[in-house]
C-alpha cells in the first residue's frame, strides 16, 4: 500500500522526491560544488579531479595544515578542501570507534546536499525539502502522513502523548526498551502513563503467550491502570523482532482497542536484513519491506541519525489525524524547527546513500561475533544486525582495562570501544574488526597464562551451556 507521492527510484542514485524539491538549477561548481543528484561516489570522483587540477579548489589555512598530507588513510567521505584536515582525522578515528552508530560523521556530499536545500519555515509548513522527506517516509512505510522531528526521543514521546488521552493508563513494553529506560522518564511526565515493563520470558523479545497476555490489563480492576498502548522496539539491542510475533500481538491488541506503537529507531537495520534475505532492491523493494514491517502499528518512530548516518532527525509516521495532532505536541514540547530543509535533506541523502551499506555492516558484525565465539568468548544476545554484545566475563574482561588496551595497543590508530556493546556502523573499516579481535585475544591469552582455560578453548568448551542462560541473565546491561 502506498499513499501516493512518486514512483520508483533507485536508492543508490539519489532522492528525486527529496531533492527535486530542493534545486533544479544546472550544475554550477563555483556556486555549490556539486549537483545534489550526484551519488557519493560521483561526488568523490569529481572532487578528486578538482583537487588534482586545483580548479575551484578551496584549500584554506583552516582546512589544510602546512605540510599535512592531502589524504589520510581511512574511510572516504571527507576531503581536506571541504571538510578540513581535522574532520578527515576525526573520520579516520570514527572508523575504529565501536561505541554507537550515532557517532558517524556527515560526509562532504551529504552536507553539500543540505546546503542546496530549500530554506523555508517548517513551522509555517513552507519548507519543500522537509515536506518531501516526510512524504518519502510516509510512502515507504505505507502510512498516511509523517512528521520530521529533532530526535528519536522527541518522536517517541510525542507519539505516546498523542496516542494516549486521559489517565489512568499504562503502556506495556519490554523492560529494556528505550522509551521506558532511556528517555529520562518522559512517559510519566508528558503522558502521565505508568509503564508495565516486562522482561521477555525467552530473553529475546516479548511474545504474545508468555509476556503480553499474562500482563495485559483490560480495565476491570480499579487498582490497575489499564493497558492502552503496547510499545515495541525493532531492532532492540540489534535483535530483530520476529514479524509473525508482532502480528499476533497486534491482532490481540486490536481486539481490545489497544494501540500499537513501534520505536523503529533502528527499523532500517531490520529492513536491510529483510531486503537482503528476500532479494528486494531499490526504493520499491524497500517500500514493500518497510510497509510490511510497519503495518501492525498505528504509529512508528524512525531515526535517521543512527545507522543511516544523518547528523540529526527522526520521522514519526501514522494516520493523517494522528500526525495533525502530533504537530501540536511537537510545538508544545518546543520542537518546532524553522529552516529545517538543510537537515531534512541531509537525512534524505542518508537514506538514499547509506541504507544500501547497512547489509555490509551486518556482515562485519557477523565476522566480529564469529571471531569472538572462535576465541571461546560468549555473546549476551545473538548478533542479528549491526550490534555485537560480548559477555565480558566469558573472556575475563573488565571494561576499563579493555578500553585502555584498545588505546594502547594501537597508538597510531586507537580503537575506541565502550564496553559489552560493539556497534558496527557504516564508517567502520574492516581492519578495525580484525584489531578488535586481536585486542580480545590478549584477554584470552591472559586466561591461558593464568591456567583458567586451555589455549584451544573454543566454542564447545566455554559456550556449551548457552544460549538460554546467556539470554536471560543480562537484562540490565542491554537496551540503549
Ligand atoms: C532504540 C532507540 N530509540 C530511541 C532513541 C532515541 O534517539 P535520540 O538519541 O535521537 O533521542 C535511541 C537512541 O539511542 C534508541 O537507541
Amino acid at each position: 500500500m502506498s499513499n501516493g507521492s512518486t514512483g520508483s527510484r533507485n536508492l543508490h542514485t539519489s532522492s528525486t522526491v527529496g531533492l527535486a524539491a530542493v534545486d533544479n538549477r544546472p550544475f554550477n561548481p563555483t556556486l555549490f560544488h556539486r549537483r545534489t543528484t550526484q551519488t557519493e561516489e560521483e561526488w568523490e570522483e569529481w572532487h578528486r579531479a578538482k583537487d588534482a587540477s586545483k580548479v575551484g579548489s578551496r584549500v584554506t589555512a583552516e582546512s589544510m595544515e602546512p605540510g599535512a598530507p592531502s589524504t589520510i588513510s581511512g574511510p572516504s567521505g571527507v576531503t581536506a578542501s571541504v571538510g578540513g584536515q581535522e574532520n578527515m582525522k576525526r573520520l579516520a578515528k570514527i572508523s575504529r570507534d565501536f561505541r554507537s552508530d550515532t557517532i558517524t560523521m556527515p560526509t562532504d556530499a551529504q552536507l553539500m546536499a543540505g546546503l542546496q536545500a530549500s530554506r523555508g519555515d517548517d513551522v509555517y509548513r513552507e519548507d519543500d525539502a522537509t515536506i518531501a522527506l516526510e512524504q518519502r517516509i510516509a510512502r515507504l512505510t505505507g502510512k498516511e502522513d509523517a512528521m520530521f522531528v529533532i530526535s528519536g526521543t522527541a518522536s517517541n514521546q510525542i507519539a505516546i502523548r498523542t496516542n494516549l488521552t486521559q489517565p489512568p493508563h499504562s503502556v506495556l513494553l519490554d523492560i529494556r526498551s528505550h522509551v521506558h529506560k532511556w528517555e529520562a522518564g518522559g512517559m510519566a511526565v508528558f503522558s502521565q502513563a505508568t509503564a508495565h515493563a516486562i522482561a521477555p520470558a525467552n530473553g529475546k523479545n516479548l511474545t504474545l503467550e508468555d509476556d503480553i497476555l499474562p500482563n495485559l490489563e483490560l480495565g476491570e480492576d480499579v487498582h490497575i491502570a489499564p493497558t492502552r498502548l503496547i510499545s515495541l522496539e525493532n531492532t532492540l539491542s540489534g535483535m530483530v523482532f520476529p514479524q509473525h510475533e508482532i502480528e499476533k500481538i497486534a491482532a490481540v491488541a486490536e481486539e481490545h482497542g489497544i494501540i500499537m506503537h513501534l520505536d523503529g529507531a533502528r527499523i532500517w537495520e531490520t529492513a536491510a536484513k529483510v531486503c537482503e534475505q528476500d532479494g528486494k532492491n531499490g526504493e520499491d523493494g524497500l517500500q514493500e519491506v518497510m510497509t510490511n514491517l510497519c503495518r501492525p502499528f498505528k504509529s512508528v518512530s524512525l531515526c535517521m541519525s543512527k545507522g543511516l548516518g544523518a547528523p540529526i532527525g527522526s520521522v514519526l509516521v501514522g494516520p493523517k489525524d494522528f500526525i495533525a495532532r502530533a504537530r501540536w505536541f511537537k510545538k508544545m514540547f518546543g520542537g518546532g524547527i524553522r529552516q529545517s530543509g538543510g537537515i531534512a535533506t541531509a537525512a534524505d541523502w542518508a537514506l538514499t546513500n547509506t541504507f544500501p551499506k547497512l547489509a555490509h555492516t551486518h556482515r562485519l558484525a557477523q565476522k566480529l561475533s564469529s571471531g569472538i565465539l572462535a576465541l571461546g568468548g560468549r555473546l549476551l544476545v545473538p548478533t542479528e544486525t549491526n550490534m555485537v554484545w560480548l559477555d565480558l566475563s566469558s573472556l575475563n574482561i573488565r571494561a576499563p582495562e579493555m578500553i585502555k588496551r584498545g588505546r594502547e595497543m594501537f597508538p597510531e590508530n586507537p580503537l575506541t570501544v565502550g564496553g559489552a556493546r560493539f556497534v558496527v556502523h557504516h564508517q567502520i573499516e574492516e581492519k578495525a574488526i580484525d584489531d578488535v579481535l586481536a585486542l580480545l585475544e590478549t584477554f584470552k591469552q591472559d586466561m591461558v597464562r593464568e591456567g583458567m582455560v586451555s589455549q584451544d578453548a573454543g566454542v564447545s568448551e566455554i559456550n556449551e551451556e548457552r544460549p538460554q542462560e546467556t539470554l536471560s541473565r543480562p537484562f540490565p546491561k542491554l537496551g540503549y
